[in-house]
């Protein structure tokens, strides 16, 4: 059952020559003879230079949500490698695209386009501080947002002693000015009590609260809905603007993303994954009136914005995911895969539990599910760990960290279920062996 990784481990003692890890994103380096590279892409499946097959669950952090190297899209986007790239000017596509956008998300009336996630994430910070003339924010335990030192920062919950109160705020790294912490105010999802205590006593100063209501960094733990209404209200009441992160949600938990899902509806949100089934492109999304003050107030902009090539799969990939029924099948195909795992743990007497959407399930060792990322301590995270070297070898891709959750594509309904449930059965018992063994 063991894959070879020759090639690639070959090829990392190479490539960290020149690259630092031997990647591109620190979070591609599993370790000096675990790092994967990629062949290519096609479906629900990947291929390393190994030429070892993976039904992903992780399509590049949630992208691909149709599938790799999709005909349809793949298409489009040479249709738009003709109209040439960039031109510093605009096109008619742009427009097309925005609308389709306001018609499928309920809170999106104006749109602006950026190239990643965490350029929508910043621009929605600079127009929120900018509208309420307001620059404290609001983060949430276990949310992520992107590669900016605003938002880089998290909460050491693991080794946390309660009884010293809240667990302390650091940065991910070193280089991430400290005086970002003055500005930053942060609290446990799911406690609006806690949420309306920060704000009374800071709402002159606090501009934006910042939230993902499905946290697709963090298992997909999820806000209740009457939490999301009440996060709603205080917003309003205390003239901060609710922004939804909706990078990994939007436009694959529904067609309008955990706003529709949850029926709240921000004042600025933001989507990249999904719209372009991995094409680069992002999208900062509001209210009119805020969103105005973009070019008259605030700046947003960027050379590479709205490439040809990235909106013409972003056009093809919203029309599918709008006018099909591509997100039902991924949900479907979500909660089969949640029931086959499902039985196979319940057989064992292993406690589980899976957590958000179908189309992007968080998968715990606990019997019930985390509220709040200080929960997430409590569940058997190290089964997970050690559980998910053991799926790569069985052919089944997830993050080998527990709070990346299982993302489904279109592509998987193909023909990926049946053996996904076999070969997690085969981890599963080599996991409980080696457990076996160290105990
Ligand atoms: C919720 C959320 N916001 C923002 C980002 C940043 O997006 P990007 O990696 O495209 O910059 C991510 C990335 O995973 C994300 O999950």
């Amino acid at each position: 059952m063991l894959r070879s990784r020759e090639k690639s481990n070959v090829h990392f003692r190479k490539a960290v020559k020149r690259l630092p890890l031997g990647v591109a994103s620190n979070f591609r380096y599993w370790g000096e003879d675990r790092t994967i590279y990629v062949k290519r892409g096609k479906g629900g499946r990947m291929w390393d230079i190994d030429d070892n097959e993976y039904i992903d669950y992780r399509l590049g952090y949630g992208p691909a949500i149709l599938g790799y190297a999709d005909d349809r899209v793949d298409k489009a986007a040479r249709d738009g490698m003709e109209v040439g790239g960039v031109f510093a000017l605009s096109t008619e596509l742009e427009h097309k695209v925005a609308e389709r956008i306001c018609s499928m998300a309920p809170a999106a009336e104006l749109v602006r386009f950026s190239v990643s996630g965490t350029e929508a994430v910043m621009a929605a910070l600079r127009v929120a501080r900018a509208y309420t003339g307001k620059d404290e924010y609001v983060l949430v335990e276990g949310g992520y947002h992107g590669v900016f030192s605003e938002c880089l920062w998290y909460a050491a919950v693991e080794g946390w002693d309660e009884s010293q109160g809240d667990p302390e705020l650091l940065p991910y790294s070193e280089g991430i000015p400290r005086l970002y912490s003055h500005l930053i105010h942060r609290v446990p999802m799911n406690d609006a009590d806690r949420l309306e205590r920060l704000f009374k006593r800071h709402a002159d100063k606090i501009g934006a609260f910042l939230v993902e209501p499905m946290m697709g960094n963090c298992c997909s733990i999820t806000a209740d809905r009457q939490y999301l209404e009440d996060v709603r209200w205080l917003c309003t009441k205390y003239n901060a603007l609710l922004i939804i992160d909706e990078v990994k949600t939007g436009f694959r938990v529904a067609k309008g993303g955990v706003q529709e899902l949850m029926g709240v509806n921000a004042d600025l949100c933001t989507f990249a994954k999904s719209m372009a089934n991995g094409y680069p492109i992002s999208a900062l999304a509001g209210k009119e009136e805020i969103m105005r003050i973009i070019g008259k107030r605030v700046v947003h902009g960027g050379t590479y914005t709205a490439h040809s090539v990235a909106l013409a799969a972003a056009d093809k990939t919203l029309e599918i995911l709008d006018e099909t029924e591509a997100l039902a099948d991924i949900a479907d195909y979500g909660a089969r895969l949640r029931e086959g795992i499902g039985k196979i743990l319940s057989r064992r007497g292993i406690p589980h539990c899976f957590v958000g959407h179908p189309a992007m399930s968080g998968l715990f060792f606990a019997s019930t599910p985390p509220d709040n990322y200080r929960d997430w301590v409590h569940t058997d995270y190290t089964f997970y760990k050690a559980l998910a070297p053991n799926l790569h070898d069985a052919g089944i891709l997830v993050e080998p960290d527990s709070r990346e959750p299982w993302f489904i594509c279109e592509a998987h309904a193909e023909n990926c279920l049946d053996e996904t449930i076999a070969k997690f059965e085969q981890a599963l018992d080599v996991t409980l062996e080696q457990r076996g063994k160290c105990e």
